[in-house]
């Protein structure tokens, strides 16, 4: 007879098990937390794991062959990624992005998009179903991702030029192989396609008018994201961020631009475009300019804890619900409950006081719980 190995639980972060309030609620889809925000973005890491080390998300000192990714049976299954989706689709979720690590390492992906591709919003339409890739697989998925029911996709490339791509996922990963994978998707129709670049000083940020001219006047739009103080290994310092503003004023200098308004409230870049018409790029300011003000993102991790800010030191365990046999409206109760008691503002109050909350504390990484 084979032992069966029950694993323990993964203690690296801290875990709460949701109460169940006594009074059971049905659904409104009007969620509102301690601040007014709605809760409509979920962002699903559907994978702890990555084939690039980004210097910036999972160095490789850190992400070594020893370092101890979740076990299988840690993940949470399509069948309960479906049923969280479902019950946040009922309290107002109407975009659902699926990250990781990386997604498309997670196998049988595209069965879950389908699950997921049957949902719809509280008012009867199909959710925005888009996926976050580093682009590697992306030339052989396209079709089959397009086929499923995927939307959109947005990737992330932080440089065009070989040799400073390369030290950046320090996996000798080719420029030449995104681009395949970004053409692909474009070929499929898998847009609009948001292309996202992290400047970090002194390893990419000579790209960014090189990356600006690239994108201008193709069908992908170029975001450049300021390099953020998430996680606990990329030993984040404030002298390594490019703001938005010096991105802006470089790409400016070489061909002009204007902003234009936001496509929706809470977004994350604030838009601007080229004055000869050469299409947009957005800039996400998450260091120098907050925008916890209209934050609406929840994020489920890998093993199934819902963390309301991606900062968030502690995530609320809606696995053990599920695996302890609770119902449908026990946990989505709970979850009307986390969600009004939500007071966070990482990076609003990291803008007030740079230097109290940018001291060590056991965040959580962003390849566990969905950049
Ligand atoms: P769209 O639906 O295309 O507008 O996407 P999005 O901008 O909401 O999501 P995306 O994953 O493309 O976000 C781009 C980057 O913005 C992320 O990789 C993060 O670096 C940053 N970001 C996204 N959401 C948050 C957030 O809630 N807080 C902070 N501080 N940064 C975020
Ligand atoms: N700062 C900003 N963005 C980050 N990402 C990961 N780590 C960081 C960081 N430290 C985001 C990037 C990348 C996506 C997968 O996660 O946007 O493209
Ligand atoms: Fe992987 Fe994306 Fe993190 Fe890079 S940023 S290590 S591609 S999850
Ligand atoms: Fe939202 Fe937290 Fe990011 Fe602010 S820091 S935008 S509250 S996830």
């Amino acid at each position: 007879m084979t032992e069966k190995v029950i694993p323990l639980a993964d203690h690296r972060y801290l875990q709460t098990v949701p109460a169940i309030p006594v009074t059971l609620e049905a659904p409104t889809g009007l969620l509102g937390d301690t601040l007014g925000r709605p809760l409509h973005d979920l962002r699903i890491s559907v994978t702890d794991r990555c084939n690039f080390r980004c210097v910036y998300c999972m160095p490789k000192e850190v992400f070594d062959k020893d370092y101890a990714f979740l076990p299988q049976t840690s993940l949470l299954s399509f069948e309960e990624i479906t049923r969280i989706a479902r019950l946040f689709v009922a309290h107002g979720v109407e975009k659902i992005r699926l990250t990781g690590g990386e997604p498309l390492l997670r196998k049988h992906i595209e069965k879950l998009i389908e699950m997921l591709a049957s949902i719809t919003t509280q008012s009867g339409k199909p959710l925005d179903l888009t996926l976050t890739t580093n682009g590697s697989l992306l030339a052989r998925k396209a079709q089959s991702l397009k086929d499923a029911g995927l939307k959109r996709v947005t990737v992330s490339l932080d440089a065009l030029d070989e040799s400073i791509f390369q030290r950046m996922n320090d996996v000798d990963f080719p420029v030449s192989d995104v681009l395949e994978g970004l053409d692909a998707a474009h070929a499929v129709g898998l847009g609009p396609i948001k292309v996202n670049m992290v400047v970090k000083a002194g390893m990419n940020d000579g790209q960014i008018v090189p990356m600006a001219r690239h994108f201008k006047g193709s069908p992908f739009i170029l975001r450049f994201i300021e390099y953020m103080d998430v996680g606990a290994s990329n030993g984040w310092k404030m002298d390594e961020v490019i703001s938005s503003a010096e991105v802006v004023r470089q790409i400016d200098e070489a061909m002009p631009l204007e902003a234009i308004a936001a496509n929706y409230t809470g977004e994350t870049a604030q838009r601007w475009r080229y004055r000869d018409g050469g299409g947009e790029v957005g800039m996400i300011s998450s260091v120098t300019h907050a925008f916890c003000g209209d934050c609406s993102r929840a994020r489920l991790s890998t093993e199934g804890k819902l963390y309301t800010c991606l900062f968030a030191t502690s995530g609320h365990d809606l696995r053990a619900l599920m695996r302890a046999g609770r119902t449908d409206a026990e946990i989505s109760t709970a979850v009307a409950h986390l969600w009004r008691a939500r007071t966070d503002r990482y990076s609003e109050l990291r803008s007030i006081n740079t230097d109290g909350l940018s001291q060590p504390r056991p965040k959580v990484e962003m390849s566990y719980i969905g950049g």
